[in-house]
């Protein structure tokens, strides 16, 4: 056979096959032009798991008639202004999406911009365009996707089950909303009760209430806030205190300027940040937004844009594990010195015990003999009081040791538990996992101090394998 150029709908499909994988895929091009056209209200609209139909309407600037008779084209786009591919400021930026859908399914757009007398609307069916002609709108854009790879059946067949395409569908706009509190967002259809998402103000407390809104009050309850910057990178959200895990790395949302991104090199950042606080088989929950200079970073390695590259990658992930280090002890050091005193508190009687007061001398003090038995007599019979083993006021102990993070030692039950007492609180430790752990931070510190230490057999050994 001999070469040939490609006719333009058969290069709109091959580039489609890339760029539009699934439904989700749609609604995510859809509603990055959405975000990129400044709209500050985004409604998604699906249905059949977003292969019959996908509408996003957004209040954003609207396209102008001549710009909308080019935005179908393959690599039209008005995001690129000095052709400098390393000055990436908006989501967008190949000019691949819309000719791509128009190619693979019936994409129409009507949209209304400030300048114009009136809406304009134009169809693309299978890469087959319609001339624009005059519609209504009242303002911003609004896109239909019908039918989608109608013109490819093949891909068709991968598809999954409409639930599993409508949950890609939520996942993929949660993480775009997640990047944009100031936006409003609303995802209805499916059958299932719409939701929306209220603009929130931009910067920290927004940003924790758009991320409660979706990952929940559990995560919005133990969420740390997180901050780290140097050399212009700033790394930071939130991350959930190791009480709160999942099975999977699938809570991790991670963001680079903005960009929702699956990035290896953040995944094990955020793995290695976590290492002494949970077990192998947990993983945190966290929403890490790293901002950095545009030059700093490649958005331009994958058609779909869900992956990046770092000029500096060594320095992302330092700071990625030092912000999430940070917190964490943070926090640690606040929940010791809280949580106990405020767990106690809601069991603390209204007046204290007065300095010389003793526990013999107690209401609840079980007293034998001729006595009417009372109801504390009788919960008090349940044990032997006998003499007490430890009996320690606090104004017997030294000041220094409550202060330490464990309390003072006190007691130990079942040859197993430590007793300790703090401040205002008491914590029980399982000596054994307390050992393993002191071990542990010994042997990380001498790994730190001398390195792996090692010493050669005086005679070798020699070791077959298979
Ligand atoms: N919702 C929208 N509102 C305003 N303009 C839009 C919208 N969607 C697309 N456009 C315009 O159409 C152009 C082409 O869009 P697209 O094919 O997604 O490419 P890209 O986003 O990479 O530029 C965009 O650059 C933009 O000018
Ligand atoms: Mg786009």
């Amino acid at each position: 056979m001999p070469v040939r150029q490609l006719p333009e709908t058969i290069v709109n499909r091959i580039a489609a096959g890339e760029v539009v994988e699934r439904p989700a895929s749609v609604v995510k091009e859809l509603v990055e032009n959405a975000i990129d056209a400044g709209a500050s209200r985004i409604d998604i609209f699906s249905d059949g798991g977003g292969r019959r139909k996908i509408v996003i309407a957004d209040d954003g600037s609207g396209m102008t008639a001549a710009d909308l008779a080019l935005a179908v084209d393959r690599h039209a786009t008005s995001k690129l202004d000095d052709e400098d591919l390393l000055q990436i400021r908006t989501l967008g930026f190949r000019g691949e999406a819309l000719p791509s859908i128009g190619a693979v399914a019936r994409l129409s757009i009507t949209t209304r911009h400030a300048t114009e007398p009136h809406a304009w609307s134009l169809r693309v069916e299978g890469g087959d365009k319609t001339p624009i002609a005059p519609a209504a709108l009242t303002q911003g854009t609004r896109v239909e996707v019908a039918d989608l790879f109608f013109a490819t059946p093949a891909r068709l067949k991968f598809l999954k089950t409409d639930r599993t395409e409508a949950e890609a569908i939520r996942e993929v706009v949660r993480r775009l909303a997640m990047a944009r509190p100031d936006v409003a967002f609303t995802l209805a259809g499916e059958e299932r009760a719409p939701v929306t998402w209220a603009a929130a103000l931009p910067g920290a407390p927004g940003q924790l209430i758009r991320l409660g809104d979706i990952l929940g009050a559990d995560f919005r309850a133990n969420a740390i806030e997180v901050r780290a910057e140097r050399e212009g990178v700033i790394v930071e959200g939130f991350a959930a205190a190791p009480s709160l895990t999942k099975a999977n790395a699938l809570g991790q949302y991670l963001f680079v300027n903005g960009r929702p991104v699956r990035d290896k090199l953040i995944l094990g950042a955020v793995r290695a940040a976590y290492s002494d606080y949970l077990p192998r088989d947990r993983h945190p929950v966290v929403a890490l937004f790293v901002t950095l200079d545009a030059r700093e970073v490649d958005a331009n390695v994958h058609p779909a844009k869900t992956e990046v590259r770092f000029r500096n990658s060594g320095l992302v992930r330092a700071l990625i594990v030092h912000a999430l280090k940070d917190g964490l002890a943070r926090e640690g050091r606040r929940t010791a010195a809280n949580s106990a005193s405020s767990v106690i508190s809601t069991f603390r009687p209204a007046s204290m015990p007065p300095a010389n007061w003793d526990w013999r001398s107690s209401p609840s003090y079980p007293v034998g003999g001729s006595a009417a038995p009372s109801f504390t007599e009788r919960a008090q019979a349940a044990f032997d009081v006998g003499a007490p083993s430890a009996d320690i006021r606090p104004t017997e102990v030294t000041p220094d040791l409550l202060d330490r993070p464990l309390g003072a030692a006190r007691t130990q039950i079942h040859e197993t538990y430590i007793v300790s007492q703090t401040r205002d609180g008491l914590i029980v430790i399982d000596q054994h996992a307390a050992h393993e752990r002191i071990v542990y931070e010994r042997l990380k510190a001498s790994l730190d101090a001398n390195g792996v230490q090692r010493q050669i057999l005086l005679i070798p050994d020699i070791v077959e394998m298979d």
